[in-house]
């Protein structure tokens, strides 16, 4: 049985956001090519941040490069030999593009400043020679500017987080039920983001796919387990009770706003391409795009693994399988592709934990 609390998974997710907060002491990066500007400046902020300092500016990217996650915010002079100030903001932003900019500059440069704010995403401009309380004020402004996105996104980021951690618990419940089924859910999500990723999905269907995978079989959790355990054939009546899930997946899910995109996923993983599945019998293209991929996935997972029923059946058998039923039980061009990388499938499916990191969106989100 698949035991939550101690899923690696989980808790190497846990540490991750646990280990990110706001920061206590802010560092500032100053670069500056004469000397006397650079001590002045240091001067300016001595006691109240930690200071880092460059001559140019591509000494200022290295800099910004090596301390990349202690750096809240650059103060850079514009003209300097090697790198103009606002080329090496430019560079910074596509580096950092969250760390706060201030350019230092003289009147005449102005039309260029102007030029050059979208481009470094420039949070002030300071007239030199510079007021040593007028920079002061602006770097507090550009610290405070940065201190609030920084807890905006750590919010966003733990509501990522709590979604992300319900759903897998939810998932893995599920799996719980059924100690034949342990894994399933995880299996066949990773199948279902490989192939898509294969078949070059675009990239906000991949979290949906993603999401839709891990709920695929929710809807099992009202069937009894003496029929999702059971060891025979199922009776007419009972195989009716077990083909209700997708319907009663999609019962579920359908409430929760945040869910309505992956209905048509889980309720439609069951259909075939020759419209001879369940439970509303659509074919071919009408198929919702996240439903074809699952049902792949799921097939392939529900081969290879042993059930109440028979044993798990072999990779190349199971592969073989999918190819003789592309363009009859599933889209032919998507089991074709399935098809082609079952080499990567068969590797997914002997380290499925450290594949899912590898493919996983909604784990990337929150890391
Ligand atoms: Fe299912």
């Amino acid at each position: 049985m698949l035991n939550v609390k101690n899923d690696p998974f989980l808790d190497s997710v846990g540490d991750l956001i646990s280990a990110t907060n706001i920061r206590n002491e802010h560092t500032i990066l100053i670069v500056d090519d004469e000397i006397n500007n650079l001590q002045l400046l240091k001067r300016t902020f001595r006691g109240k941040y930690k200071i880092l300092t460059a001559s140019n500016g591509l000494e200022g990217l290295e800099t910004l490069k090596d301390n990349i996650n202690e750096i809240s915010l650059i103060v850079s002079d514009h003209k300097m030999p090697i790198m103009e100030g606002t080329k090496f903001l430019e560079e910074a932003n596509i580096i950092a593009p969250d760390v706060i900019k201030i350019l230092l500059t003289g009147f005449s440069d102005i039309e260029i400043i102007t030029d050059a704010v979208n481009k470094c995403s420039l949070f002030q401009y300071i007239l030199k020679p510079f007021n040593p309380e007028e920079l002061q004020e602006a770097v507090k402004s550009g610290l405070d500017k940065f201190d609030l996105a920084s807890s905006k996104s750590l919010i966003l980021k733990d509501l990522k987080e709590l979604f992300y951690k319900t759903i897998k618990s939810i998932a893995s419940a599920l799996d719980a039920k059924d100690p034949y089924t342990h894994g399933h859910s995880m299996r066949v999500t990773l199948y279902s983001i490989i192939l898509a990723k294969e078949l070059n999905a675009p990239s906000h269907q991949l979290e949906m796919i993603e999401t839709a995978g891990l709920l695929h079989d929710i809807g099992k959790i009202a069937i009894p387990q003496s029929i999702l355990c059971k060891a025979g054939k199922l009776t007419d009546d009972e195989f009716m009770i077990m083909k209700s899930h997708p319907v009663n997946s999609e019962k579920l899910i359908a409430s929760i706003k945040k869910l309505h995109e992956v209905v048509p996923g889980v309720k439609h993983h069951h259909e075939r391409w020759d419209g001879k599945g369940y439970p509303d019998k659509l074919a071919g293209e009408d198929i919702p795009y996240a439903a074809r991929i699952i049902a792949i996935a799921d097939t392939y997972d529900a081969m290879t693994s042993t059930r109440s029923y028979r044993k798990a059946l072999d990779h190349d058998i199971a592969i073989a399988e999918i190819q003789s039923c592309a363009g009859k039980q599933f889209d032919p061009v998507m089991a074709q592709k399935f098809v082609e990388i079952e080499g990567l499938i068969k590797a997914a499916k002997d380290n499925p934990e450290d594949f899912y990191m590898q493919y996983s969106t909604l784990y990337k989100e929150i890391k």
